[in-house]
């Protein structure tokens, strides 16, 4: 049956299941998390060789270990032998927020049950009692690999990397001409200068619609509107994320002021001095560039209606030498933003478990949304070729 406003200008939605159905979530996980490059968190948190951090993609735990060698490699968290976690959490410890746990001790990986021990680039090197038994067949137990990627100084992982590989399916790919738009920003040389730890209760889905469009900005974010008055123009239709968005006359960049001490990061154009950016790279990291400071957002779903967002704000090493470097004027801007937007998008979701929900509708200043009905439908339906 035709829904009478599914008209061009109102779309609609994905159906209320994708949003609350623990059973849409476990595709999702299958067909989207286990297949795509996702985001688990930041090069620079794991510099010495044995440095290491512990991702939770969906459940499923991977540690990006920091090789003698220099390279960063990603495993499984499963011994060979037992499938014991070769890290073991603290009960109760926040999972997920991509926090490094620094220091495989003395260069190696300790499995804690057996002591079967891995050196940092998952070869098995020591099992106890069992040298004969493994004589010339070590090289069989090495640790699972998974893929890994870096961009930007951002680290991403693949759970199944043959699969991407078979596929064609790379980092690139996956961020198609958003590499190219953000060519200028120095995100390699950034370093993050404050971490906050979001817990939203809302469908990671309706966290990425809600960055996707500024129809809301008028009435969610006050603070951000005074700095960018075109938010408030039309819900946000016609903004140029492309180019970048204008301030208001005299602001340059997302603190209260519009202004700051900070030094535009090196190599960016003109326009980038006094503009803002910000893309979304499906399925896990939203980005948002200021001149002088970068929030970029890691999205780890929990479940249906939970969602762990890591926010780091990112800015250039030679304003963090400084004796008055002080993030907090971009930091707090964006936290009362940030909260704006967990606490409606939690609204939503409390919405959408109604039973009278069955779905909702974009309006055309949305459009940016309707990508992700296109994303997740392409690979809810099929999934991607295999
Ligand atoms: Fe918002």
């Amino acid at each position: 049956m035709t829904d009478p406003l599914a008209t061009q200008a109102l779309e609609p939605t994905l159906p209320r299941d994708s949003y609350v159905s623990p059973s849409a979530f476990e595709t999702e996980r299958e067909r989207i998390f286990a297949r795509e490059w996702v985001l688990v968190g930041r090069e620079e948190s794991i510099q010495a060789p044995g440095d290491y951090l512990d991702a939770d993609v969906l459940g499923e735990s991977v540690l990006v270990v920091r090789g003698d060698d220099g390279a960063l490699r990603a495993f499984f968290n499963v011994c060979r032998h037992r499938g014991c976690a070769l890290v073991l959490r603290d009960p109760g410890e926040e999972t997920g927020d991509g926090v490094p746990v620094v220091g495989c001790k003395g260069g190696s990986i300790r499995c804690p049950y057996h002591s079967w021990v891995y050196g940092l680039d998952g070869s098995l090197k020591s099992a106890p009692y069992l040298e004969p038994a493994l004589e010339g067949r070590k090289h069989e137990f090495s640790l699972h690999a998974a893929g890994l990627q870096i961009w930007g100084g951002f680290i991403f992982i693949n759970l199944e990397p043959e699969a991407a590989k078979v596929r064609g399916h790379t980092l690139q790919t996956q961020f198609g001409e958003a590499m190219q738009r953000l060519r200028n920003y120095p995100l390699t040389d950034l370093r993050i200068a404050k971490r906050i730890i979001y817990q939203v209760a809302a469908n990671w889905k309706v966290i990425l619609e809600n960055y996707n469009e500024c129809y809301h900005c008028a009435g969610v974010h006050p603070e951000l509107c005074k700095v960018v008055p075109a938010f408030r123009k039309n819900g946000g239709a016609a903004l140029d994320w492309d180019d970048g968005v204008p301030h208001r006359e005299g602001a340059v960049t997302f603190t209260f002021s519009g202004q700051t001490m900070r030094a535009p990061f090196p190599g960016l154009d003109d326009d980038e001095k006094i503009r803002h950016k910000g893309e979304l790279i499906y399925p896990n990291f939203m980005i948002s560039l200021s001149m002088d400071h970068v929030a970029a957002f890691t999205i780890f779903p929990r479940d249906a209606g939970h969602t762990t967002v890591v926010c780091d704000f990112l800015f250039h090493p030679s304003e963090i030498a400084k004796a008055d470097f002080d993030p907090m004027d971009a930091v707090e801007f964006w936290d009362i933003t940030n909260r704006q937007d967990w606490a409606i998008v939690e609204g939503v979701q409390r919405g959408m478990n109604s039973r009278r929900f069955t779905h909702g509708y974009y309006a055309p200043m949305e459009s940016a949304s309707l990508d992700i009905r296109k994303y997740i439908s392409e690979r809810m339906e099929n999934g991607p070729a295999e």
